[in-house]
């Protein structure tokens, strides 16, 4: 973390006196497995080293005052705990407000205002979730501070209702979930139809994990990610009235093959094979690491890639220059975009010893063809969202 000393006297200046409890929630790759969480299918995320802190404190007025250090222009955002709608001057501080919300709405009680000072490492926009960062570190921050009686699973849920429902984002419950519940060294493979999940180690050797950031900024809510899971819905409308199924993940790839032409529209039938077949890939990657066998998980990766390029169309040009020029490079297993889409991050599994290269050759690269540059770097992967006070204060 950024010196916490000097966090806590950003946190004494704005509020006049020092914060008594500290709070981490992690931001998130996911290795493969993109764009089936929405579709009952599996994802294979970590979560990283670097998110969001929060310094906190309860104070005596029944009013919540957030502060910040990414947004110092923003000053305090402050409301009372009888005023908890969607408001959109109060821009990133919707978060927090939906959290709060959501967990008084469970029954749980929050009756105390609270001073909070976050900072945010992940970079806004990338792709690597601050938005879930930031609703996990007030879920563990709410629970800490008031002794709820809620386990991770129910902060994830909560969270995920925040983004759905207040923020007005469809997304899926992936990056909650491994926000809440990632362990240092582990991948989580989660089936996101019954929220089943196991932790696997990675192993990667001498491989990194190398995160390329396109620095091209990717929007969920005007983006077309509710678009894509829209079509994906109207895909599995139509294959319903062929098979029994709930969701997309429930599909094997030769039953979609049997029934695909029900769906009737070229569109959707590419949005739905993507769903199908990247579910397939994750779980044979998910074996693939298991037994250590990173050849064929890089291909898979690859694959992963150009589905997503090809059928899902969501990659765009600036992650496919990224990904494209990352194959090319010597000591590469394989690269991929992670997350949404639309921009955002790629990730590479580089061998370590060709780590400076890699990101030279593809710097350059990226530059040369986009106009402006990329940033890397190096993935470590962390734990999930929890109070860190002990160890910082
Ligand atoms: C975003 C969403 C997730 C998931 C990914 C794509 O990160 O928040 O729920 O759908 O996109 O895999």
């Amino acid at each position: 973390m950024k010196n916490f000393q000097n966090c806590n006297i950003i946190f004494e200046k704005q509020f006049g006196q020092k914060a008594r409890s500290v709070f981490f929630a992690p931001g998130r790759i996911n290795l493969i497995g993109e764009h089936t969480d929405y579709n009952g299918g599996r994802v294979f995320p970590c979560a990283l080293t670097f998110g969001t802190y929060a310094l906190a404190r309860k104070n005596d007025s029944k009013r919540i005052r957030l502060y910040s250090m990414n947004f110092p222009e923003n000053g305090i955002v402050e409301f009372t705990l009888a005023d908890l709608d969607y408001n959109t001057i109060h821009d990133w501080a919707n978060y927090p407000k939906g959290m709060i919300r959501y967990i008084i709405e469970t029954g749980c009680q929050i009756d105390a205002g609270i001073d909070i000072l976050f900072y945010g490492e992940i970079p806004n926009g990338a792709g690597l979730s601050s938005s879930a960062s930031i609703e996990m570190v007030m879920g563990v921050l709410l629970k800490g501070l008031f002794d709820l009686n809620l386990d991770p699973i129910d902060l994830v849920k909560i969270g995920k209702k925040v983004e759905n429902q207040f923020m007005g984002v469809n997304s899926g419950i992936m990056d909650q979930f491994v926000i809440g519940l990632g362990k240092a060294n582990y991948g989580i493979l989660l089936d996101c139809q019954t929220l089943k999940y196991s932790y696997a180690p990675i192993k990667l050797d001498n491989y990194d994990i190398i995160i390329m950031n396109t620095n091209k900024r990717r929007e969920l809510a005007d983006s077309k990610y509710n678009e894509r899971r829209s079509e994906c819905e109207a895909a599995l409308v139509r294959l319903q009235t062929q098979v029994a199924i709930k969701s997309l993940g429930e599909l094997d790839e030769n039953t979609f093959d049997k029934y695909k032409r029900v769906i009737a529209n070229e569109i959707w039938i590419k949005r739905a094979k993507h769903a199908v077949l990247e579910n397939a890939r994750t779980i044979k990657a998910a074996e693939a690491l298991a037994r250590g066998d990173l050849i064929k998980f890089g291909q898979l990766v690859n694959e992963s890639h150009i589905s997503l390029r090809d059928d899902y169309q969501v990659t765009g040009k600036e992650l496919d220059t990224l990904v494209e020029a990352a194959w090319r490079q010597p000591g590469v297993i394989g690269a991929r975009m992670t997350g949404a889409g639309f921009g955002g991050c790629a990730i590479g599994f580089v061998e370590k010893a060709q780590r400076e290269r890699f990101i030279l050759q593809v710097g350059e690269f990226y530059n040369n063809t986009i106009g402006y540059e990329a940033s890397f770097y190096i993935a470590n992967i962390g734990d999930g969202a929890k109070e860190i006070t002990k160890d910082v204060m």
